[in-house]
């Protein structure tokens, strides 16, 4: 059961053309990475698929169902929640509605205020007080838990360690890999080796708006993740 699937996509900001007969796939119960430097079309990625950026040609899945003009809204109620790049915590709002905007979608799962804040207690501890008022890995986790109000089956997140203190990296990895053994399939991009080693299963990497590589992460070590990351 396949529930991302994007076939040889073109993808467009006005006239420029950045992705190019990009295809990858995540299948339910998968841990994926995409990998690749500054600018290759990583959040476009992203963009395209919430109708952000001009589908031109191709087509995109979401769990089944095919959008040809896809919008932020069919994503979530489709089952599939990003965690967008720089995590986008609306200042004028406190944590509680910040993750109210997550669950607007109305779909049935485990998550609820509740068992986000038994996720991440410090977010109970914040409720009322403004999210962007929070540390930087106090605000990736207010992100997570609303992406997660969203009850997925696929959490995107979009280099959610970026400007994160490696303490706090590990704790982000602890946490993927939670969502994951119970259930959530994760698509992670990023471009610290040791989060995507610890979460991912699989990897595409991306260079130029296209799929240039794609394998296993078994066996692979942190150097050769490391080159990859750098094509
Ligand atoms: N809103 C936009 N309008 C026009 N060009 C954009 C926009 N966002 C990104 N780009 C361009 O698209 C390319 C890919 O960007 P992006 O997907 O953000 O890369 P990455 O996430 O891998 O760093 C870059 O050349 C960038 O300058
Ligand atoms: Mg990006």
């Amino acid at each position: 059961m396949s529930l991302l699937k994007l076939d040889r996509v073109n993808a467009f900001y006005g006239r420029a053309h950045v992705l190019h007969d990009l295809s990858l796939n995540v299948e339910k119960g998968e841990r994926v990475a995409i990998l690749g430097r500054n600018g290759v079309g990583k959040t476009t990625v992203v963009n395209t698929c919430l109708g952000l950026a001009t589908l031109a040609s191709g087509t995109i899945d979401l769990n089944g169902e095919r959008f040809k003009r896809p919008r932020y809204f069919n994503a979530a109620r489709a089952g599939v929640a990003v965690v967008p790049q720089g995590r986008r915590i609306v200042p004028t709002l406190t944590v509680r509605e910040n993750l109210a905007l997550g669950a607007a979608v109305d779909r049935k799962g485990p998550w609820n205020e509740d068992s986000v804040f038994q996720l991440f207690p410090i977010l109970r501890e914040r409720a009322d007080t403004l999210g962007t008022a929070m540390s930087g890995g106090q605000q990736q986790m207010l992100a997570i838990a609303r992406a997660l109000m969203a009850n997925p089956d696929l959490l995107i997140l979009d280099e959610p360690s970026e400007g994160l203190a490696p303490v706090v990296v590990d704790a982000l990895g602890v946490t993927l890999c939670k969502l994951a053994d119970e259930g959530t399939s994760i698509l992670l991009i990023e471009q610290n080796t040791r989060l995507v080693h610890t979460v991912a299963g699989r990897y595409y990497v991306l260079s130029k708006g296209s799929i240039v590589d794609t394998a296993s992460m078994a066996g692979l070590s942190m150097a050769s993740l490391h080159r990859h990351i750098m094509v």
